[in-house]
């Protein structure tokens, strides 16, 4: 006969509650710990030359409690495609600011940068003066 008493069986309940716990417990987790901080510059009417300095920024605001990747990284997108410039790398998310040197590219007026840490998020696209073929 099982007794619902025997030490194994609340051993076993205790396991399950704690299974269960973890996972209604992770999701919010996950959620909380991504940051997206939105980019405040540059803008929809940012000019940029080549060769110039000019400094990105974003909101820092409201950063969560804990940040799983605080390295910050910003690529260049053309259009609908991110390329393969890195603009600047290895400094902190929490910044709110970073200076980059605008690099050397054909003049178009739908470049946009995007900013990782946890997550990316991209800027509004603007022109770059460059090279014209
Ligand atoms: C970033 O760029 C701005 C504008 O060109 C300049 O005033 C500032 O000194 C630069 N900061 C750093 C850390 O290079």
């Amino acid at each position: 006969m099982i007794s619902f008493s025997t030490p194994i069986f609340l051993l076993g309940s205790l396991f399950i509650g704690l299974l269960s716990q973890f996972a209604l417990a992770t999701p919010t987790l996950v959620t909380k710990d991504v940051y997206v901080p939105p980019i405040t510059y540059p803008t929809a009417n940012a000019v940029w030359s080549v060769g110039e300095v000019q400094t990105v920024t974003w909101d820092v605001s409201t950063p969560p409690q804990q940040i799983t990747n605080p390295n910050g990284r910003i690529f260049l997108r053309a259009g609908d495609r991110t390329t393969p410039l890195v603009l600047a790398n290895n400094f902190n998310i929490l910044d709110g600011k970073v200076n980059i040197t605008v690099p050397n590219v054909l003049t178009r007026n739908d470049y946009s940068i995007v900013l990782f840490g946890d997550s990316g998020n991209f800027s509004p696209q603007f022109q770059i003066k460059g090279v014209d073929l």
